[in-house]
């Protein structure tokens, strides 16, 4: 699944972006080698940092 349209993240980069460490949408654009562009994403991406550690442990 597309998480961000302007950079054509999916779901999959953003949480290995996470897993890797990004901790903020910004961290996660630099992980994925994108910068933030219209911030629609931003919400979307914020939601799988926070569950992204509760989705590992179980
Ligand atoms: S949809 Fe992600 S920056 Fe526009």
């Amino acid at each position: 699944m597309i998480v961000c349209l302007c950079n054509a993240l999916t779901e999959g980069q953003v949480r290995g972006a996470v897993a890797g460490g990004a901790s903020r949408p910004k961290d996660v654009y630099c992980a994925c080698g994108k910068s933030a562009q219209c911030g629609c994403c931003t919400a979307t991406i914020l939601s799988i940092i926070r569950e992204e550690p509760s989705r590992r442990a179980a």
